[in-house]
C-alpha cells in the first residue's frame, strides 16, 4: 500500500496571523484509509486541509503526494482529488442539477449525477434553485459535488455537520463504500461519531499541534480501563461489582456472581473516544 500524503514538520501562518497556526505537524495518510483529523473549533483542521489541496501554498516543511513534492504538482492534481468544503459552495440562482452539471464540466471523468443525487435523496429536488435549499440539503449536495469526479483522494471538512442522523448515516455509508472501492479519505471533524464510525486512524489536533495518531481501537486499549463492571440483582435490589480484567477467569468473586446471580448488565471498562481526547489533550472538545 502506498502513502497518499506524507507530511513532515509542516508550519503555516496566515498573512494576518501573529503566530503560527500550524506548528510543525507530521503525519502520513495511507492509500485506501480513512484518516481523520479530530479537534475543537480553531485547532487548525480546515487550514491543514486547505494546505493539502494546494489552496494555501505558503507553508514550510515537506508535503509529498504519492512521493512527489506537492508544490511541484500541476493542475492535473485537481482531476484526482475531490473536495468538500466546510461551507457548501454553490450558485444559489441555479438549480441543484445545473450546479452539478456545471461542476462536472471541469472534469474528464465524472460519476453518474442522477445516481448520486438519488442516493442522498435530492434527485426529486434537482430542479429547485439551491438558494431555496435547506442547510441540510446544501450539505448533501456539497458531498455529491465532492465525489462527482470519482476522486482518488477525497477531502471532506465537517461532512456531517448540520445533518439529521438518517442523512448523516447515508453520507457515512457512501464514504465507507468509497473507501471499500479503493478510495482514500482525509476527513476533518469535531464530531466523535464521525471518527468512531468511519476512521481507520485518527489524529488529535489541538492548537496547531497533533497528539496521538492511532486507530480508535488502539486508543481505547491504551487509555481504556482494563476492568469489567457487572450489575446484578439480589434480594430485590441492584448491586454493582467491579473486577480487573487481569486473570478474570480465575477470579472466584467474579465467577460466583456470574454463576449464581441474576445479571442485569456486563460492561468492559471502555473509555469513550471523547474521554480519551480529554485525557490526551487536556481539552474538552464539546
Ligand atoms: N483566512 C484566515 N486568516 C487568518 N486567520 C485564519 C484564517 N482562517 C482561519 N484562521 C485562524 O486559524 C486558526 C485555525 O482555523 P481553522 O483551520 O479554521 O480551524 P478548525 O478547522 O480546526 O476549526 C483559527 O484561530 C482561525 O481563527
Ligand atoms: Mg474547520
Amino acid at each position: 500500500m502506498s502513502i497518499a500524503f506524507s507530511v513532515e514538520n509542516l508550519y503555516f501562518k496566515y498573512p494576518t496571523s501573529k503566530t503560527d497556526i500550524i506548528k510543525g505537524i507530521s503525519f502520513d495518510v495511507q492509500e485506501g484509509e480513512i484518516f481523520g483529523l479530530l479537534g475543537p473549533s480553531g485547532a487548525g483542521k480546515s487550514t491543514t486541509q486547505k494546505i493539502l489541496i494546494k489552496l494555501l501554498e505558503d507553508y514550510s516543511g515537506s508535503i509529498k503526494y504519492f512521493g512527489k513534492d506537492l508544490k511541484a504538482i500541476d493542475k492535473s492534481f485537481y482531476e484526482e482529488i475531490g473536495v468538500g468544503f466546510e461551507m457548501p459552495v454553490h450558485f444559489s440562482k441555479m438549480t441543484a442539477l445545473e450546479n452539478m452539471k456545471f461542476f462536472a464540466g471541469f472534469y474528464k471523468n465524472t460519476a453518474n449525477i442522477q445516481e448520486l443525487m438519488e442516493r442522498v435523496g435530492l434527485w426529486e429536488f434537482k430542479d429547485v434553485k439551491v438558494g431555496e435549499y435547506s442547510k441540510g440539503m446544501k450539505v448533501r449536495l456539497n458531498f455529491v459535488r465532492a465525489i462527482l469526479n470519482q476522486p482518488r483522494v477525497l477531502f471532506i471538512d465537517e461532512v456531517t455537520n448540520g445533518l439529521d442522523p438518517k442523512n448523516a448515516r447515508t453520507i457515512k455509508d457512501m464514504i465507507a463504500e468509497y473507501r471499500a472501492n479503493g478510495g482514500t479519505v482525509f476527513l476533518t471533524t469535531h464530531l466523535m461519531n464521525d471518527v468512531e464510525q468511519l476512521c481507520d486512524r485518527v489524529a488529535f489536533c489541538v492548537n496547531g499541534n497533533l497528539q496521538e495518531i492511532s486507530t480508535p481501537r488502539d486508543l481505547k486499549l491504551k487509555y481504556g480501563k482494563r476492568e469489567v463492571k457487572i450489575e446484578y440483582r439480589e434480594n430485590g435490589v441492584t448491586n454493582n461489582a467491579l473486577f480487573p480484567l487481569e486473570k478474570i477467569g480465575s477470579n472466584n468473586d467474579f465467577q460466583n456472581i456470574i454463576k449464581n446471580k441474576e445479571i442485569e448488565t456486563i460492561h468492559s471498562g471502555e473509555t469513550s473516544l471523547e474521554d480519551i481526547f480529554i485525557i490526551v489533550t487536556g481539552v474538552d472538545i464539546k
